[in-house]
Parts: structure tokens; C-alpha cells; sequence
């Protein structure tokens, strides 16, 4: 039984195996791959892309989905997670579908159940699903030829699991990650370049990548405003100017102080096809950990 805690789980071959898959499912068609498959969503933390997906994927697959509300599980009772997530296992589901807040508590769960545990999100660590739409969308934009691509993470580095699972899985793919960020948001991984200012790389640069300041994960507020900080960070036209660079975000994006109202309709955006492409890509990854198991 193979679990999806991060993109570490899977060798390149099966990424390239589960895009091959990805690419058939794009069709959207449903099927019977997961028939009899019953599939539990778990998500301790707000979500719409990523639990969307998920189900949408469970079922296009012909499973069936039990998405558990939280806010009235037995959390609220003084249940500690660890001990939901047992019980819930003891129902005899084929997968488990978990986003929390703790960066450590999926992979603590896996001598613990019967079933695969696919992580959604796990505090400001990572996101393995996300990190493998992203590389599945620039994979696709760039017909496979990633490698020596450069891309530039660019927002609220610190606080976000995207960016935790991008820079781990990219340069697996011969890519060149680097971040741009104020300094209050800037990464504390000395392994990659950083810079303040978008203007100081765009010339290099054929993937942007924008990410939303996460103030709900942060103890104090570094601006006056969030218009204050989209002066420097919000991708514009006159950030892109004409050049050609793929922009991507994973969503929700903060209109005009992440992403602005004029580049969300541009055609170099493939924002929407990132959330396409995340059905189809859970798709294929949950017909590899639940029916190939
Ligand atoms: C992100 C998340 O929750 O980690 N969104 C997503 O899953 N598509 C990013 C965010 O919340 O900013």
C-alpha cells in the first residue's frame, strides 16, 4: 500500500506514469475504475480547488465520497484528530483525503490505518497534489521539455505549502526554482536564489508563479495595507510587458493584490487549466493508490 504524504512518495517514473494517465482523464468521461471504492474527505481547513477536485476525481472514477463536516465531528467533542482519523479507519474506507493546519500529522497516521493517505494540505509544509497539477501544467505547456526552465515562486513563500512542494518537485524535473518575495515573506531555505523585486529576473524567467499572502498563517501584519504590498508583488501587464512566461497560481487568488484584474484574462494565465487539470490529475492518482494498490 503506497500513501501520498509528499512528492517524495512517488519516483519521476510514477509522475510520469500518473501525467500519462492525467492526459486520458482530461476527457473528463466517467467511468468504473473505482466502482465499490469508498473515499472519506477530511478537511480540518478551509478549501475549494483541492476538496472540488478531490471529489469531482473520486467520482468521475465511479467511487463514492463521504466528505466528513469537520465542524461537527467529534473534534468539537475534545476527540483528538489522531484518534478521528483511527476511527474513521476502523469504517473501512479505500483512501483517506486529509488537510490540517499540522505540518507533521499525515505521516504520523501511517502505521496508524488500513487505507491509503493522500494529503490535501498539511500546514505550511506541503501540498504534494497541488505541486503535481503545477508540473503536470507546465509539463503539457512546454510539450515535456522542462528541463533548465526557470521558474520564479513569487508572494508569500514562507508561510506556503505550494511553494514547500514546488521547489522539492521542479528541480526534480531539471528546473530551476527561485524566489521573489518582501523580506518578512522570504524562505528560510538557504538552498535557493531570492530577490526582492520581480523586475530583477523577468527577463530569465519562463514561469511565474503567484501566491497569495497568507496573513491567517502569520502573528503580526507587515504592511499598512495589502494594496501597499501589491505596489511591488501583484503580477500586471507592465510586469509582464510582452514577453512570453507562463503565469500560474493555485488558487484563490486575491484579485489586484496578487494577480492583476487585467492579467486574470490573460491568455499567458493557465490558472483555470491548473484547476482542469487537478481533477484529472487526482484522477489518475487516486486510480494509482486505490484500485493499483
Ligand atoms: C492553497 C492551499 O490551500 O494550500 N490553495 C489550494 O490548495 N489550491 C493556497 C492558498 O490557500 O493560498
Amino acid at each position: 500500500m503506497q500513501h501520498l504524504i509528499t512528492t517524495a512518495d512517488f519516483t519521476k517514473e510514477e509522475i510520469l506514469n500518473i501525467f500519462d494517465d492525467a492526459r486520458i482523464f482530461l476527457d473528463m468521461e466517467s467511468s468504473e475504475v473505482l466502482k465499490g471504492k469508498i473515499i472519506v474527505n477530511l478537511f480540518f481547513e478551509n478549501s475549494t480547488r483541492t476538496r472540488g477536485a478531490f471529489e469531482m476525481a473520486a467520482k468521475r472514477l465511479g467511487a463514492q465520497v463521504i466528505s466528513l463536516d469537520v465542524g461537527t465531528s467529534s473534534t468539537k467533542k475534545g476527540e483528538t484528530i489522531f484518534d478521528t482519523v483511527t476511527n474513521i479507519n476502523a469504517m473501512g474506507p479505500d483512501a483517506i483525503v486529509i488537510r490540517h493546519s499540522d505540518c507533521n500529522f499525515h505521516k504520523t497516521l501511517i502505521d496508524y490505518v488500513d487505507c491509503p493517505i493522500l494529503n490535501a494540505g498539511a500546514g505550511k509544509n506541503a501540498h504534494p497534489t497541488q505541486a503535481l497539477l503545477d508540473l503536470f501544467t507546465i509539463v503539457e505547456h512546454y510539450n515535456g521539455d522542462t528541463e533548465g526552465k526557470k521558474v520564479a515562486i513569487i508572494g508569500d513563500i514562507r508561510t506556503s505549502r505550494v511553494a514547500g512542494s514546488n521547489k522539492k518537485l521542479l528541480p526534480r524535473f531539471g528546473m530551476d526554482v527561485s524566489f521573489v518575495a518582501p523580506d518578512c515573506f522570504k524562505s528560510e531555505d538557504p538552498e535557493f536564489k531570492q530577490y526582492d523585486n520581480i523586475s530583477e529576473i523577468i527577463d530569465e524567467v519562463d514561469v511565474v508563479m503567484s501566491l497569495r499572502t497568507q496573513l491567517e498563517r502569520h502573528n503580526e501584519m507587515y504592511f499598512s495595507s495589502l494594496h501597499e504590498y501589491a505596489k511591488d508583488y501583484c503580477i500586471t501587464k507592465d510586469t509582464f510587458g510582452d514577453r512570453d512566461i507562463l503565469l500560474l497560481h493555485p488558487g484563490p487568488v486575491n484579485r489586484n493584490v496578487d494577480i492583476s484584474d487585467e492579467m486574470l484574462v490573460d491568455p499567458r494565465n493557465k490558472i483555470l487549466e491548473q484547476v482542469r487539470n487537478g481533477v484529472a490529475v487526482r484522477m489518475a492518482i487516486l486510480k494509482k493508490l486505490v484500485k493499483d494498490q
